[in-house]
C-alpha cells in the first residue's frame, strides 16, 4: 500500500487538504512500499505533568484545544488522570498521577511538565516493531491490541531518548475519540467572542535535545530504525553566538509529515541553552513544539490576549538592512511582524514566519514555536543566531548562563 497521497483521519476531520499541507508543513509524496518502518504521521504528543486538570485547562483557554476525550477515576483509570485535547490535525494527551504511587509522580519528579511518548501512526504495527527490533531498537511494549465497543487499535513502544518514547499505533480499525479507555467528553471551556476557531492547525517537528557527543547517535537511530532520512544540517558556526553553542540535524519520515530536529550542545565560553534544558530535564528530552498555522499574526494575537508569553525580538533584527535585503517581500509589512517580534527566514525554496514562546512549565525546559510556511522547508537557520541571543537573555534573567 502507498501511503503518499492519503490524508489521516485526524487532517480529515480538521478539514485539511493535500495542498494546504503541503503548504503548512511541507508534505511531499513517497512510495511507502519500499520504506521498512512506513509512518503515515503524527499520532499524540502525550505529556506528563504535575497538574492535568490545569494544564488541560491551559491549552483550551491559551492555546484554542478543544477537550474531545478523558480517562480518570470516574472512567476506572485510578491511577492517572488523562485529556485528550485536539486543534486541526493535532492531538495532545496531558496525564497527571491521581494516585500516589502512580510511575507519573516519579516521572514528574525527575523531569518536571514534558513530553513523554510522541505517538506515531503508522500502517503496520507489526512490520515496524520486527525491523525496529533487527537493527537493535528497545521495544518496551510488544506489539498487540486494544479493544472497546468502538473497536481495536494495535499498539507497540519503543523507546526513544532518554525516557521519551514512540508508540506505534494503527487505529484504522477504531472509531473511538482516541484509544480504548476513554469516554468522549468536550470542556466546560468556553472560546472568547472573536477567538479564531483554532490557533494551530498541525504539528510541523518535535524537537529533542540530547548529551554532548549523542546527536549522530540519534540521528543513526532515526536512520536505521525508522528508515528517517536526513533533511538538513546545521553545525557549529552555523548556531553559535559569541558565548554559546550547539550543533543540529533534522531527521524525517518519508512524507515529511514528521520531523525531528536533534541538538546537541556544543563546546563554547558559557553554558548553552541545551545545556540548561539537559540539567533541568535531567536529560535528553523534547525541547520544542512547532505549531503550524496559516496565519501567524491571528494566532500570536489570540497566544497573547490569553497571556502567553514570547521570547523578545530586538528591533535592531528588523532594522538591519541586510536581513531587510534577504527577506524581500513577504505577505504582511515588516511593522505588523516588528509589533509583535515574528521573525522571518528566506531560503531558495521561499519564506517563513517563527516565533518562539517562553517555557510552559516552572522548569527552563519545554516549549513551542509558532510557524507559518511559504515554500520554505527549512527551520528558521538565518533566525539562529538572533534566537539564540534571546534566549541567552532569558538565561541570564535566571541566572543559568
Ligand atoms: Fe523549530
Amino acid at each position: 500500500m502507498t501511503v503518499h497521497d492519503t490524508l489521516t483521519n485526524e487532517e480529515r476531520l480538521a478539514e485539511l487538504d493535500l495542498a494546504t499541507l503541503q503548504q503548512l508543513v511541507g508534505l511531499v509524496e513517497y512510495d511507502a512500499d519500499s520504506d521498512p518502518f512506513p509512518v503515515i504521521g503524527w499520532d499524540a504528543v502525550v505529556w506528563t505533568v504535575g497538574n492535568a486538570t490545569q494544564t488541560a485547562h491551559f491549552f483550551q483557554s491559551a492555546f484554542g484545544m478543544n477537550l474531545v476525550a478523558y480517562s480518570g477515576p470516574e472512567t476506572g483509570n485510578r491511577d492517572h488522570k488523562a485529556f485528550v485535547l485536539k486543534s486541526g490535525a493535532v492531538r495532545f494527551v496531558i496525564r497527571g498521577a491521581v494516585d500516589p504511587s502512580s510511575a507519573l509522580v516519579a516521572h514528574h519528579a525527575e523531569h518536571g511538565d514534558g513530553v513523554s511518548d510522541i505517538a506515531l501512526e503508522v500502517s503496520d504495527v507489526d512490520k515496524c516493531v520486527e525491523h525496529a527490533r533487527s537493527v537493535g531498537a528497545t521495544i518496551l511494549v510488544e506489539p498487540h491490541d486494544e479493544t472497546d465497543e468502538y473497536g481495536t487499535v494495535r499498539i507497540a513502544t519503543i523507546a526513544a531518548y532518554g525516557d521519551t518514547r514512540h508508540s506505534l499505533v494503527d487505529r484504522r480499525r477504531y472509531e473511538g475519540a482516541y484509544l480504548p479507555g476513554y469516554v468522549p467528553r468536550t470542556g466546560a471551556y468556553q472560546k472568547r467572542p472573536g477567538a479564531p476557531k483554532r490557533v494551530f492547525q498541525a504539528l510541523d517537528h518535535v524537537v529533542g535535545n540530547v548529551e554532548l557527543g549523542k546527536m549522530d547517535e540519534w540521528v543513526r537511530f532515526y536512520n536505521k530504525v525508522m528508515g528517517f532520512t536526513n533533511m538538513a544540517e546545521f553545525i557549529g558556526d552555523d548556531i553559535a553566538t559569541d558565548y554559546s553553542a550547539l550543533m543540529s540535524k533534522v531527521v524525517a519520515n518519508g512524507n515529511h509529515r514528521v520531523k525531528f530536529p536533534l541538538n546537541e550542545p556544543a563546546i563554547a565560553k558559557k553554558k548553552s541553552q541545551i545545556d540548561e534544558f539537559l540539567e533541568y530535564y535531567n536529560g535528553p528530552g523534547a525541547q520544542h513544539l512547532a505549531l503550524a498555522t496559516n496565519d501567524i499574526i491571528r494566532s500570536v494575537d489570540a497566544l497573547r490576549a490569553e497571556g502567553v508569553e514570547f521570547l523578545d525580538t530586538p528591533d535592531s533584527y528588523y532594522e538591519d538592512p541586510e536581513l531587510r535585503a534577504r527577506i524581500g517581500e513577504v505577505r504582511v509589512p515588516i511593522e505588523e511582524l516588528q509589533k509583535r517580534g515574528i521573525l522571518v527566514d528566506r531560503d531558495e525554496d521561499g519564506y517563513l514566519l517563527q516565533i518562539f514562546t517562553q517555557p510552559t512549565g516552572d522548569r527552563p525546559t519545554v516549549f513551542f514555536e509558532l510557524i507559518e510556511r511559504h515554500g520554505s522547508l527549512g527551520f528558521g537557520k538565518g533566525n539562529f543566531k538572533a534566537l539564540f541571543e534571546a534566549i541567552e537573555r532569558e538565561q541570564e534573567r535566571r541566572g543559568n548562563f
